[in-house]
């Protein structure tokens, strides 16, 4: 890919300036465009196939990884327009836990016999660098919604047959850059960290193949998954501060990690950047930092996850992740959960706020337990 006229700046500044005009007269930020058509002659005809704010929101999302970017409604428009690429029958490998909708989106499509559907056991990266030799799709989750292990994207992405996508939404470009692991496309839910704010949906998928990207590019057009202007608008808006956020948030999730781990109704802290985990050394070769999510296993049942998750008086007990806010859940009180995730397991997705009032506010719901 051609590096963008923004290239000879930092990340922090490029963020911060893509997509936007230095033309005199111009507005700071790109206006939002509610027209559907376009007189032609120009850059645009449709907006289903194209529009100004996707241009400018793109150009930041693709700063990110350096690579082409393509916004979509949701990530799960992002992730089906992926297996749209894949023609019927096409062998697909995943993680046996990750993302639920995800998860149970290729357990019905490997019902419906529209792919052949692989799943291993996370943690087990032999059985997966093996599987992929022979995929048309390697599918990882990394880290692990909501159990936190890591594939080794390296090592995965090198002996896969096909393409290997990289679902990077719990990492974070800041802190894992997948096709820098080689892997073809990485994807998020930019309804997280991304946007920032818990106010859009929003899936992006990037790559430095441009065969790929205009195909899907195409299907994006054609299956009609786009993004609106608003939450193309909003999206642009929320990544000025991502640097920021990420970094607060990461530094704060590393203390509250530290500290949960002392915890005496804690059993066990999930969370990439600890060195006793079996693959903490994975971990800290292909990512930069560790995130700001976790997830803790109680000393107790899912009954008393729930009372600690209902005592809480900053954390919000929500679905969802990446926001300013602080949000923490027990995840198996969602059904389609994977059956491989702990019933005491709660997940943590850490915001902003001052770390002490957080931990204050931690320790006492965990206390009702
Ligand atoms: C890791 C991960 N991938 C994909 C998705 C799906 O994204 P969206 O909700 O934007 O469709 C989610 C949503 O929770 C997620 O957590």
């Amino acid at each position: 890919m051609e590096n963008s006229k923004w290239s000879q700046w930092k990340l922090a500044t490029r963020l911060v300036q893509a997509g936007r005009s230095h033309e005199p007269g111009a507005p700071l930020n790109p206006s939002i465009t509610l027209s559907t058509g376009f007189n032609l002659g120009g850059e645009y005809g449709y907006s289903r196939g194209d529009q100004p704010n996707w241009t400018a929101t793109q150009s930041a999302l693709g700063e990110l990884e350096n690579a082409a970017a393509l916004l979509f409604s949701s990530g799960m428009a992002a992730f089906n327009a992926v297996i749209e690429l894949l023609p019927i029958g096409s062998r697909v490998v995943a993680g046996d836990i990750g993302y639920s909708g995800i998860d149970r989106r290729l357990k019905e499509l490997a019902a419906a016999n529209r792919i052949e559907l692989e799943l291993i056991a996370v943690g087990d990266q032999a059985a997966m660098i093996k599987a992929a030799a022979s995929a048309d799709l390697v599918w990882l989750d990394s880290p692990v919604n909501p159990t936190m292990q890591v594939w080794d994207i390296k090592a995965i992405a090198a002996a896969a047959a096909g393409l290997t996508v990289v679902d990077n939404t719990i990492a974070g470009s800041l802190n894992q850059l997948p096709l820098d692991l080689g892997a073809d496309i990485s994807m998020h839910s930019a309804t997280k960290q991304l946007g920032g704010h818990s106010d859009l949906l929003a899936g992006v998928l990037l790559s430095r193949n441009s065969e790929l990207i205009t195909k899907l590019a195409g299907i994006r057009a054609l299956s009609g998954a786009v993004s609106s202007a608003f939450d193309a608008y909003l999206l642009l808006r929320g990544m000025r501060t991502l640097q920021l956020r990420v970094e607060r948030a990461t530094t704060t999730a590393a203390e509250i990690a530290k500290r949960l781990a002392q915890h005496p109704k804690v059993s066990q802290v999930l969370y990439p950047g600890i060195s006793s985990n079996a693959d903490y050394a994975i971990a800290k070769s292909q990512m930069s930092g560790f995130g700001s999510m976790l997830a803790i296993l109680i000393k107790g049942d899912a009954a008393a996850a729930d009372r600690a998750t209902a005592s809480s008086k900053l954390w919000s007990n929500s679905t969802s992740l990446g926001g300013v806010e602080s949000q923490w859940e027990r995840r198996r009180r969602w059904e389609n959960e994977p059956i491989g995730v702990p019933e005491n397991l709660i997940r943590l997705s850490v915001g902003i706020e001052d770390v002490e009032d957080l931990w204050a506010d931690l320790d006492q719901a965990l206390n009702q337990i």
